[in-house]
Formats: structure tokens, sequence, C-alpha cells
């Protein structure tokens, strides 16, 4: 299941990079000859309209993309077919992103840290500029787990709006009515459903003004996702506006990506985006909750050049992985989606559902096109055996891919609007 409608299949990212040169060529849209990026709502092969950029511009941005590229990647196989074409549209981006840059008269970010990036992220420093540094001690004021999800801050009250829709959508004899009788009783939820129907992406050729209509449109299973998504941002601290949209590009590409992995292996893409959406739910439980100890994780992984969920392991004693599948344990949002929460940083596969499969990948390409969580730039190795379970061809993966930037970026778009939060 695509979120929101897209283009057609195309060629092979790499492919198109590899047969031009520079940072022009990195802006045409793959097997496409006039020049794009992708673009909200267009869909990955329809031009954008935008300049790239030019003379020494183009060579200075292609460097920086390729050196910030080489940092990402610096732990992962890049000769690997279908990460070679991730790699390709992680270049597309970064070359786009630093062109938007250059409109408003700012230079990229270093190597170590990434276009869009706030915070912590944009200062990293690069592997080879770290030094290994003994583990810190646990921090001395912080809760066990236990003691953090006996507390009862709001991120620890299940969004029932969500397991009220997983439950009507997933029973056989649910109808519109059952789904938007639940959106009604929230504001916030039909606020949103009503503007997603209404946008550019749906165009429908008379306002949709009710949600009855609205569930009929998009479909039971899409106004799922979507509630999904726009309920997580809602479970965040409004202090953290920068850290929280960080976190909701990173949930959201993660949960677009696992659902159109599920789509192509004839998965359950519904549940896979919802998994997806709430994988890192315990990252945004210790932000919420633990601010003051989670910056002191972030900085940790940035300054040791480990892992984030290393650093939380050394100062917390337990990780966001742990976190996420006991309090979805307590949600009751199903097996599936509390298993893909505890075991989405791998480190192998045996044995895992496909959903936890295809929300690991989605995490991983999540990461890969820059939508990282803060503090975890570096793209870790796969989980052994999960790309394996994909059957899908370079260029198949490529057409997915260019998709899933495409449909991040248009739900970004209409659930929040430029410059929302
Ligand atoms: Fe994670
Ligand atoms: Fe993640």
């Amino acid at each position: 299941m695509r979120f929101f409608r897209s283009g057609a299949p195309r060629a092979s990212a790499s492919d198109t990079a590899a047969s031009a040169s520079g940072a022009d060529a990195a802006f045409l849209p793959p097997g496409d000859g006039r020049g794009a990026g992708v673009r909200p709502g267009t869909g990955p092969t329809s031009p954008s309209g935008a300049p790239g950029p030019q003379g020494e511009s183009a060579s200075v941005h292609g460097a920086w993309a390729d050196d910030v590229l080489a940092h990402r990647f610096s732990r992962v196989d890049r000769t690997h077919p279908l990460l070679a074409e991730l790699a390709a549209w992680a270049r597309i981006r970064l070359l786009r992103d630093a062109e938007a840059a250059a409109r408003l008269g700012q230079s990229p970010p270093p190597a170590g840290g990434m276009p869009g990036t706030t915070g912590a992220g944009a200062t990293a420093a690069s592997p080879s500029a770290t030094r290994p540094s003994r583990p810190p001690a646990p921090l001395p004021e912080t809760p066990s787990l236990a003691a953090l999800l006996a507390r009862r801050p709001a991120l620890t009250t299940p969004p029932e709006v969500v397991q009220r829709l997983s439950a009507v959508v997933g029973s056989e004899d649910a109808t519109p009515d059952d789904v938007a009788e639940i959106i009604l009783h929230d504001t916030y939820l039909t606020a949103a459903v009503l503007r997603i129907a209404n946008s550019p992406l749906h165009a429908p050729l008379v306002p949709v003004e009710s949600v009855q209509r609205a569930v009929m449109l998009l479909g039971m299973r899409q106004i799922l996702s979507l509630v999904a998504a726009a309920s997580l941002m809602r479970l965040m601290s409004p202090r953290d506006v920068a850290a929280r949209r960080t976190f909701w590009r990173h949930a959201a590409c993660s949960a677009t990506a696992a659902s159109a992995l599920a789509v192509a292996c004839g998965g359950d893409p519904a549940r896979a985006f919802v998994a997806g959406m709430l994988h890192d739910i315990g990252h945004l439980l210790l932000m919420g909750n633990l601010p003051d100890i989670a910056a002191q994780v972030s900085r940790r992984a940035l300054d040791a050049g480990v892992p984030i969920l290393t650093a939380e392991r050394e100062l917390l004693g337990y990780d966001h992985c742990d976190i996420g599948r006991r309090l979805l344990d307590h949600w009751r949002l199903g097996d599936a989606v509390a298993e893909a929460a505890g075991l989405h940083h791998g480190p192998d596969s045996a044995g895992w559902s496909d959903i936890t499969v295809h929300v690991h990948l989605g995490d991983f390409m999540a990461v890969a096109l820059g939508h990282h969580m803060p503090g975890d730039e570096l793209l870790r190795p796969p989980a052994l055996g999960a790309l394996e379970r994909l059957p899908l061809t370079p260029a198949a993966f490529s057409s997915l891919v260019g998709h899933v930037l495409a449909d991040t970026e248009a739900m970004e778009q209409a659930l929040f609007g430029d410059g929302a939060s």
C-alpha cells in the first residue's frame, strides 16, 4: 500500500547516476532526461522544473554529497546491488537539499552532519575523528525500566484511537461509518483526515466535508495509517518542536518504507505502517520523560562514535527497544507491532516475522536517506538475512525507494504544511 498516489515505475537510480556526471546529473530523475528531484505529491518521475546546480557549485555540492555518503555508509557494503540503489537516491536527496540551501544563501553542513538536521546531529564528528573512550558508568539518577514505565506521563497512556481503529479495521464486518465514528470523537484527527482528503494529492471533484466520505475516499486501512501518523506527533512534548519533527520524519519514512516493502512482499501494509510509525516509541518516551538523559545519550553516541543503542545501554542499563516492546505490549496493538519495536535493531533476522523484517529495513532505509534520529546518523549493517528476504530486483527496489521519498514528503506536507510543527 502506498500512503499516497505515486508515479509509475522507472529505471534504476544508480544507472542514471552512473550514466552522467556531476551534480546536474544527480538532479535528473532516473529514467527521465529533463531534470527533477523528488517533489511532494508528484511522485519520483515528475520533473520539478527546478534548476540544477551550475558549474563550480555543482562540483562543490557533488564532492560534499560524496563525503556525507562516505561517512553515512561507512559501516555497510555499498557494492550490494540494493544498497547501491539506496545510496544513489540518498545522493539525489543530498544534492537537492544542498541546492535548496544554496538558493537561501546557506552552505551545506560538514560531512558529519546532515541537511535539515537540527541539534546535536549537525555537529557530529566523522568516525575517523573520534577517539575510543571508555564506557561511562550508568547515570545514578536513571530510573529502572520498570520505574520508567510505571510513571503516568502522557506518553504512557496508549493512543486509544489507534487501538480502537486498529481493532475495527482488522474486523471482517467493519464499515466506513464505524471508522468515522471513532475519528469524529477527536477534533484533531477529524481535521487531519479532512485536510488529507481535500489535499491536491487526492483532488476530490467536490469538497469532502464529512469524515464518512473521507473514509470512503481514502479507504479504511489508509485511514488507520494516517491516524497513526498524526497521533504520534501529538504524543510528543510540545517544547521539543525541532526534535519532534526530526523524530516524526524518521518514523514516517520508516513506516512508509515498511508499508511499501509489505506491498512488494504480499504482506499487510497497514499493520507494517503502524509498526513502522511506532518502532522507536521507546526513544520518544525517553525524550519526553527523561530529556536530559536522552540528550546525554545522543551526545555520548556522537562523541564516542557508538550506536545510539550502545550509548543507551551504557548510560541507562536498557535501551529504547526494551522500552518500546514493553510499552507496546501494554498498549495491546498486537504482538507483531511490539516485536518490531523490540527487535528492529537486529542483528539477525532469523525467526523474525515479515513485519519486523519490513520495519527493520524501513528504519534502515530512512537512515540511509538522511531521515535519522538525532545522534544516530551512521547506517548500521542490515540484520543478517534481512535483505535476502526481499523478492526485488535492484530496479524494482530503486523504484520503491523513490516512491518512499516522495510519499514521505507528501505526507508531511499534507499533515503539517510548510513550517508547521
Ligand atoms: Fe531504533
Ligand atoms: Fe528507527
